[in-house]
């Protein structure tokens, strides 16, 4: 008796399974078109970077040039084996700025000139460049603040502030920074997630999210997604809406906004099965002075709503959204 609830249970899973798996893994673009989880980028204006065959030999075109190799190999010179100082993970900026900064939808500085300083809900206070890239050395490089005085330092900002040279004050590039997906009408699924990873992304990232170093032992080939050498609790991308916006353009590697790989569901669903994860915690007291400001899936209290840090790290997101439009409308 009990044998024969066990297989037709089996046989309905069987049956049901690759089904419901099938929809999930090989959505048909045409339907697609017609969901509104589904997101559609229209480019009017697509910002181009400055192509760097277009230096000269100045010493500030040499110092662009060094800023990019500062972007693009981060932990030559400043990893736990680098050069210059050991002051962060191993991860290079590149890894989350892709192409060096110059991808659309691939998290580019195109506006970093145009608008930094820049007022910071999360500092409460306005930034510079400088305390910009030292946010990120401190959270997504889980390292330290690199000294204002340093020729690197003056170096990234010069790359940065040449890539947007040609952007105005005021002006919206298109495909600047990291899309904003839709919200899902659920909270994103991380037991859904693990199935996205290790049949997508596990292949580079590893099994314990760990990555791949290259043979020198200084830099990744894979960078990791969670564990001791990745990004930090404070980091941006520990924010679901980030990791998912990002990875929809830009993973698996190869990736872009052209050709997306992963369905608005299943960035959600990877980004909360990533962000379940163990990782670096940090000191975050004196962010967000002004709690109101925080974003939606901020996972951390307190908060001016009512909602459990669970919703606010995982969702569902629309309630929350809807609380806040009612609250500042
Ligand atoms: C783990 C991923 C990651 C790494 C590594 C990383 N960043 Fe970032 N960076 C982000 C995210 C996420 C944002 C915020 C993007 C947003 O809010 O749209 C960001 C934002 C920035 C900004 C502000 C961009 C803007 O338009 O306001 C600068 C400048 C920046 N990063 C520089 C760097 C530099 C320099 C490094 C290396 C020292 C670096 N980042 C490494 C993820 C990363
Ligand atoms: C073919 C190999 C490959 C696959 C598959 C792949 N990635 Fe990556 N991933 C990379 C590489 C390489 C980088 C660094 C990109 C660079 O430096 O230009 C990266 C960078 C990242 C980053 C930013 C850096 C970091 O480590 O935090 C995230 C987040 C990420 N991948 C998530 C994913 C997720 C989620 C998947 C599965 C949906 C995935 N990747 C699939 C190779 C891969």
């Amino acid at each position: 008796m009990r044998k024969n609830i066990f297989i037709s249970l089996a046989t309905a899973l069987f049956l049901v399974i690759p089904l419901t798996l099938k929809n999930y893994f090989f959505h048909d673009k045409k339907s697609d078109q017609n969901n509104p989880d589904s997101s559609v980028i229209a480019l009017s204006k697509e910002w181009k970077a400055p192509d760097t065959s277009q230096l000269g030999h100045t010493q500030q075109d040499d110092l662009i040039r060094y800023g990019r190799v500062l972007i693009l190999n981060t932990a030559d010179f400043f990893g736990p084996r680098g050069s210059i100082m050991p002051i962060s993970n191993g991860m290079n900026c590149g890894n989350c700025h892709i192409d060096a900064g110059t991808r659309l939808w691939g998290n580019n500085f195109s506006m970093v000139a145009s608008t930094y300083p820049l007022y910071r809900n999360r500092s409460g206070k306005i930034e510079t460049v400088e305390m910009r890239i030292d946010d990120c050395f401190e959270r997504s490089l889980n390292g330290k603040k690199l000294p204002d005085s340093v020729r690197e330092m003056k170096a990234m900002i010069a790359y940065i502030n040449w890539l947007g040279k040609d952007v105005d004050k005021g002006v919206k590039t298109k495909g600047s920074g990291i899309e904003k997906l839709p919200f899902l009408n659920r909270a994103a699924d991380p037991v859904k997630g693990k199935i996205v990873y290790v049949t997508i992304c596990k292949k580079c990232h590893g099994s314990n999210g760990g990555g791949k170093l290259k043979d020198n032992g200084k830099e990744y080939f894979y960078p990791p997604l969670w564990g001791r050498n990745s990004y930090n609790v404070g980091a941006g991308m520990y924010q679901l809406s980030k990791f998912a916006g990002y990875i929809k353009n830009n993973m698996p590697f190869g990736t872009t906004f052209t050709n997306p790989q992963l369905t608005v569901e299943q960035a959600w669903d990877v980004a909360a099965f990533v962000n379940s994860k163990p990782r670096p915690s940090t000191n975050l007291s004196m962010d967000w002075p002004d709690i109101s400001a925080k974003p939606l899936d901020y996972p951390f209290g307190p908060y001016a709503d009512s909602f459990s840090a669970r919703q606010h790290k995982y969702g569902p997101f629309l309630p929350v959204q809807q609380s806040h439009k009612k609250a500042h409308p």
